[in-house]
């Protein structure tokens, strides 16, 4: 009688095992799948751009190691101009001031006059034209891209400038990507990477006006810290939310909420993998 029962529990033990175990390969099979998923959902044309740009060499001249800009003798301002530094109305005003000289390595006026060409010719360093090796939708993503690393025709404008100037200076953009185009690294959490704000994964994360509130307030969503598999996650990440409690009031947060809402119209989300 003794042994009938303890075999049972024993099969039943290893039956047990072995339900954990296939549960344990699936997951394993699925969450690369989950991160695929979540990666193609996130993806927008600054993000595309700015990880195609990391692939071309940009950074290389145009983000130069300490910020010191480097010296172009010959050229127009003597310096290889650097992203982010505020100099763009020096080269150009718009977009397609951009285009151009992602394109033909400069803007066509200056490729058209002789003595423009000539000084191109002649100094140290020249942008590289790459127009005929990249395709139309890879130039558009590059657009995208240095367009908001210089400034240039910022989505919405004067009406939500407030908004995106707070994100600056509280440091949001060193987490969640230049005007929240997200997807920089974060080993251990879910999709592998930190959510934007206008790719697809936002508003799954972000339901309402409160909810957003609520992610800033306290560096968490108590809808989401209810599901255990978020929790498991939570735990592991590297990178986690902050809680800006004390820095950022209600009149703020509606700014930032304001600013995102803009970036979320202007960028259809491209959510469909
Ligand atoms: C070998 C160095 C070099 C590389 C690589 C390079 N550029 Fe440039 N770029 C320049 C120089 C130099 C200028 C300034 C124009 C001049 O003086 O001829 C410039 C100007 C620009 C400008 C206009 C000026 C400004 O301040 O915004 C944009 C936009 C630009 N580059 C984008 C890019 C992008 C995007 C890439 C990568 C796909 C890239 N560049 C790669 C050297 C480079
Ligand atoms: C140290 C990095 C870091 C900083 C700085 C940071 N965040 Fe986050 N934020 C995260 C991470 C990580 C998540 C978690 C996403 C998750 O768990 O899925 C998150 C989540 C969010 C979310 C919800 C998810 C989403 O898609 O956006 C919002 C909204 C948000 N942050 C806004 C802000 C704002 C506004 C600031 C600046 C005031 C800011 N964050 C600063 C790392 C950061």
């Amino acid at each position: 009688m003794k042994s009938k029962g303890l075999r049972a529990r024993a099969t039943r033990g290893r039956r047990l095992l072995l339900a954990a175990a296939a549960a344990g390969l699936l997951a394993l099979a699925a969450l690369p799948a989950a991160r695929w998923i979540l990666w193609r959902r996130e993806l927008n044309p600054v993000l595309r751009g700015s990880l195609l740009a990391g692939r071309q060499g940009c950074p290389a001249c145009h983000l130069p190691y300490r910020a010191v800009e480097i010296s172009n003798p010959g050229s127009r301002w003597g310096s290889v101009p650097r992203f982010q530094a505020g100099n763009f109305m020096m080269y150009g005003e718009s977009r397609r001031d951009i285009e151009e000289f992602i394109r033909f390595g400069a803007p066509r006026s200056w490729l058209d006059a002789p003595e423009t060409l000539e000084r191109l010719e002649s100094q140290r360093l020249r942008m590289p034209a790459y127009g005929s090796s990249l395709s139309d939708d890879q130039v558009a993503d590059l657009v995208a891209w240095a367009s908001v690393m210089e400034g240039i025709e910022p989505v919405g404008g004067e009406a939500v400038a407030a908004g995106r100037q707070l994100a600056r200076e509280h440091g949001c953009l060193s987490c969640h990507g230049i005007e929240g185009s997200g997807g920089l690294p974060n080993p251990g959490s879910l999709g592998g990477f930190v959510p934007g704000f206008v790719g697809g994964n936002f508003a799954d994360l972000v339901r309402d006006e409160d909810e957003f509130r609520e992610w800033i307030l306290d560096g968490t969503s108590s809808r989401l810290e209810r599901n255990p598999v978020v929790r498991f996650f939570w735990r592991r990440q590297k990178v986690a939310m902050p809680a800006y409690r004390d820095d950022l009031d209600g009149q703020q947060i509606g700014e930032l909420w304001r600013w995102v809402q803009a970036l979320r119209a202007a960028e259809r989300p491209t959510s469909e993998p």
